[in-house]
């Protein structure tokens, strides 16, 4: 496992790659939702790479970029397990430098959702996901169903600049308790712990009165927003039911849509959905 800071030395360490190249994009802190996506890039590829960059151009001013967890030295020794043959961690001034003044701006999925409570949102990772494909030229990325509109807004722009890798999503690692992992769980108190379940249980409903019929969206939001509001230490941000592709919101739910959440827990931001999606056992 090398790690590497400059790009030039990426840039030529990636020439002694073996084929295919599977890269991890990462802001660090790892648990076991990065460390699942390590794990399957080194299923099904020769060669892993995985960069940690706690990217500032993604944080909106009034956001947690300063405070964003940082802690390098647990990050190496948690990656040592997943095998990666580089880990790429640049520091802002390599990937910004004073000059950097391009950017990668985006239509209507990144305006949908995160983007429309995070402005410029997208706009910072679009670019700095776009510089590290060119960086390390990966033959396939993966990234965190988790994060589905991330997700979803990365292969539109594969697929629209003719980026020429495959991306792959992966599905979501949760606590026991069904709380999806994420870096930001760490600024919960235990209080806050308890009920951040509140986002889990959500999505369990909306799977449930889906799969018991319920078609209407609106009526599948109502009871959403109700439940969740039971809970005192919950603040709604959104409640969506979109079309899993185009991120539009439905009236009547089809498959595939994507039941996603935006919930403050006390001070944190918490997100978390689930896809509505016909398979074997909902046909059954
Ligand atoms: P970060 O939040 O560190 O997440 C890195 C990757 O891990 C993303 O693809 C994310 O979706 C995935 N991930 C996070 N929690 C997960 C979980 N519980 N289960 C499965 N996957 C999970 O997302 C970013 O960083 C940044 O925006 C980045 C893409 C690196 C650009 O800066």
């Amino acid at each position: 496992m090398k790690v590497i800071e400059k790009i030039d030395d990426m840039r030529q360490l990636r020439q002694q790659l073996a084929e295919p190249v599977g890269f991890v994009a990462t802001m660090g802190y790892f648990h076991e939702g990065h460390l699942a996506l390590v794990r399957q890039t080194r299923a099904e590829n020769l060669s892993v790479v995985v960069s940690i960059f706690v990217n500032p151009t993604q944080f909106g001013p009034q956001e947690d970029f300063k405070q964003y967890p940082r802690d390098p030295q647990r990050d190496l020794a948690l990656l040592e397990k997943g095998k990666p043959d580089i880990v790429f961690m640049p520091s802002v001034a390599e990937m910004y430098p004073v000059q950097f003044n391009s950017w990668v701006e985006m239509g209507k999925v990144t305006e949908r959702l995160e983007g429309a409570s995070r402005p410029g949102h997208f706009r910072g990772v679009a670019t700095v996901v776009a510089k590290l494909f060119n960086i390390i030229q990966p033959t396939r990325a993966y990234f965190g169903q988790k994060d589905a509109q991330q997700a979803i807004v990365i292969k539109k722009m594969v697929a629209d600049l003719n980026m020429n890798l495959e991306i792959v999503t992966v599905p979501t690692v949760r606590e026991p308790d069904g709380l999806a992992m994420s870096s930001r769980n760490i600024y919960l108190n235990p209080k806050e712990r308890q009920a951040a379940v509140v986002l889990y249980q959500a999505l369990t409903l909306a799977q449930k009165l889906w799969s018991h019929g319920e078609k209407n969206a609106e009526r599948i939001r109502q009871e959403l927003v109700a439940f969740i509001k039971k809970q005192p230490l919950a603040d709604i941000d959104y409640v969506s039911i979109a079309d899993a592709e185009t991120l539009d919101e439905l009236d009547t739910v089809k498959s595939p849509a994507l039941v996603s959440l935006a919930v403050r827990i006390g001070k944190t931001r918490l997100i978390d959905n689930i896809v509505l999606e016909y398979n074997k056992s909902n046909l059954a």
